[in-house]
């Protein structure tokens, strides 16, 4: 088998080799990757930014589902035949996350990841895909639609609420869906006309332009002075401000976005006045994971692709996700 390898000198550096197709252990699943989704931090780990640099070679890319082709003596969650989507942080099954479930995230620098024909994974790290989904829909679950899903119900988003979301990414993008699936009203926000054109078909009330609006002011005029209910900030950084203007009294933020950076000088004065609560989402767990499969069957939620490769271009899928002209997701196709 085919096993790519990356010790974080850049996308041109990483290369793939022969290896032994693994054996799995007595709890181990042997999975035949069908597709993979690529994620901003899989660039991190390949250009080695910061704590995210292997310190040696290591698999990468997180976010990948496909076919159990051999099971170990004493697994009983699968069966040959049967479809397995992995789980990023391996150890968070259940509950909130603590310090020791959150460690080992798949895709480097540490644990291995996902780009190779063939993985093993433990049976408890992966949950059964939807079924109403191709490998290339399910492989854009286990981080960008489960990172949505944690913020939307973490901020117990409901019918009749207004909720800002920022940027057309893969999170904002997943975020839309499934907060218009629970009867929200959803205002997003792109600095590409065609981006907000194919943002309004998905169903959004509003879809502005955040270099040349207010937006703050627009989400005030769209809910008659009040402010949003729920604001997805998939930005980060001093966006964070825009955030608190645009909320309503009493409004929840669920904060993600590293894009404007990992610090900000952030006016506590309007996070007291709105009275505002702020939830910080990391991904989710493994019974998150399965609740999302649960609502993406029951409201046949398809997610947004914007293109697909073929394995061996992994490259220019890479530099595609750099260069951020993506509206939803880029997959690899095994
Ligand atoms: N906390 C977690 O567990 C977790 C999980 C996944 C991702 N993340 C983080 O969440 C962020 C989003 O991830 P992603 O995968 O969705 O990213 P992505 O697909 O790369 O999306 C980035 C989008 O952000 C938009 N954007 C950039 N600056 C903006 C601004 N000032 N206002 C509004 N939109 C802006 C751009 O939209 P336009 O081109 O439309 O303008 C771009 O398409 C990243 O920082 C990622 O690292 C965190």
């Amino acid at each position: 088998m085919r096993a790519w390898h990356t010790a974080g000198d850049g996308i041109d550096a990483l290369e793939s080799s022969e290896r032994e197709v693994p054996v799995p252990g007595s709890t181990e699943v042997l999975v035949r990757i069908g597709a993979l989704s690529l994620n901003y931090r899989d660039l991190l780990v390949i250009e080695g930014e910061g704590g995210w640099r292997p310190e040696s070679s290591v698999v990468p890319i997180s976010d990948a589902v496909g076919t159990v082709v051999a099971v170990g003596d004493r697994v009983t969650r699968f069966s040959e035949g049967d479809r397995a989507l992995p789980v990023f942080l391996p150890f968070w099954r259940d509950g909130g996350l603590t310090a020791e479930t959150y460690h080992s995230p798949v895709g480097g620098p540490v644990n291995r990841g996902m780009l190779a024909d063939y993985v093993v994974v433990d049976e408890q790290e992966a949950v059964r895909p939807p079924s109403h989904l191709d490998d290339a829909g399910a492989a854009t679950l286990p981080i960008a639609g489960l990172t949505a899903w944690h913020a939307v119900t973490r901020t117990a988003v409901g019918a009749g609420d207004t909720v800002l979301i920022h940027g057309t990414g893969g999170v904002a993008l997943f975020a839309a869906q499934i907060a218009i699936a629970k009867g929200a009203r959803v205002i997003i926000t792109s600095s590409s006309p065609d981006k907000r054109s194919r943002a309004e078909r998905l169903g959004v009330v509003a879809a502005l332009d955040y270099r040349n609006e207010d937006v703050a002011a627009r989400v005030s005029e769209l809910t008659d002075g009040a402010g949003a209910d729920v604001v997805i900030e998939t930005i980060g950084g001093t966006n964070l401000n825009l955030s608190l203007e645009a909320l309503r009294i009493g409004g929840r933020i669920a904060f993600i976005g590293l894009i404007e950076g990992l610090t900000a000088e952030v006016s506590t004065y309007m996070l007291v006045t709105k009275n505002a609560t702020l939830h910080g989402i990391e991904t989710g767990s493994r019974a998150m994971l399965e609740q999302l499969v649960e609502f993406t069957e029951e409201h046949e939620l398809i997610p947004i692709i914007d293109s697909a490769y073929d394995l061996d271009d992994i490259r220019d899928a890479l530099k595609h996700l750099k260069a951020g002209n993506h509206f939803g997701k880029i997959v690899l196709r095994a």
